[in-house]
């Protein structure tokens, strides 16, 4: 599917809201440009030919009123926006699916809350929701100022060390909504994208519990070798395999890494190539990033590729 960023193809209600008040703003803005564009040409015309103006009282009268204008419409638009915000605040419910995301220089940690640990999903740089629930983010940061931003599907909200906020949203249509951070957080910032992925209901709750399961287990035995590899190499002291003995949590989990689309953070297409290619040159990829060279000989690297994508 392909992925959609765009504020004016809202796909759900608070991305609406929004989308009314650009529009309404838009279409405001653009008579006042026609009209004062208008004016200043007859302005000009005037000058040059050297017509009254009827006086300095006719200059106060036409300034007053374009003041008086300016003033309303500002008003207006200033009554609008705030109306906007209260309906996006007031867009909460209580059964809302809850997801716990941290901005991390420069990936996203993404979990699915629940009151039971064992049920928890944890994955990275891809949000899978249902469409028509409502669902709340709580948003942490573990380093600087991060700022997630579903243009498709709401506005924007900071991610703060040291303290939570939360936004709420509801994908009213299903699709592929691509994310991005939105507030300079160093050298990657640019390369801190995610997806979100909306899906009918029924769709969703497939895909949670097959990410509540632990790691496949290795089935050939070049992916055997790679899951060694990952556990006792460099890998596992960043990284978390579920059901492995990696268990970093200082990086993206990589339980079901092999079934997302993107790798790190919306830079790569997930195919083995890339997989390969991030794997031996991160920062030749995305310089500055956190991650190492891994420093693995070429046929070693090919059996953590085999065993990562083997990880759906
Ligand atoms: Cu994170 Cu910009």
């Amino acid at each position: 599917m392909s992925q959609l960023q765009s504020i004016i193809h809202p796909a759900g209600i608070q991305a609406s809201r929004i989308s009314d008040l650009w529009w309404l703003m838009f279409w405001i803005c653009a008579v006042v440009w026609v009209v004062v564009a208008g004016t200043a040409l007859v302005a000009i015309r005037r000058g040059r030919r050297g017509d009254a103006t009827g006086g300095d009282a006719g200059v106060a009268r036409w300034v007053a009123t374009g003041g008086g204008i300016s003033l309303v419409v500002l008003v207006a638009l200033l009554f609008q926006s705030v109306a906007t915000g209260r309906a996006l605040d007031g867009l909460r419910t209580g059964d809302a699916l809850r997801i716990q995301v941290t901005g991390n220089q420069w990936w996203w940690d993404v979990q699915y809350v629940t009151d039971v640990p064992s049920l928890r999903v944890t994955t990275a740089n891809e949000i899978y929701i249902p469409v028509g629930r409502a669902v709340r983010f709580d948003l942490l940061s573990t380093d600087v100022i991060h700022s997630l931003w579903i243009p498709n599907l709401q506005g924007k909200i900071d991610l703060v060390p040291g303290r939570l906020n939360q936004l709420w949203l509801r994908a009213d249509v299903a699709g592929v909504y691509r994310g991005q951070c939105a507030e300079f957080c160093g050298l990657q910032h640019a390369k801190m994208a995610l997806v979100v992925v909306a899906l009918p209901p029924d769709d969703f709750e497939r895909w949670l519990t097959a990410n509540r399961a632990p790691a496949a287990a290795p089935v050939t035995p070049e992916q055997q070798r790679g899951r060694a590899i990952v556990e006792r190499g460099p890998c596992g002291m960043c990284h978390t395999v579920t059901g492995t003995q990696a268990g970093g949590r200082t990086a993206p989990d990589l339980t079901h890494v092999g079934s997302r689309s993107t790798l790190a953070a919306g830079t790569l297409p997930n195919t083995r190539g890339h997989l390969a290619g991030w794997i031996a040159d991160p920062q030749g990829i995305k310089p500055g990033s956190r991650m190492p060279p891994s420093g693995l000989a070429s046929d070693e690297l090919q059996a953590v590729v085999a065993y990562l994508e083997s990880l759906k």
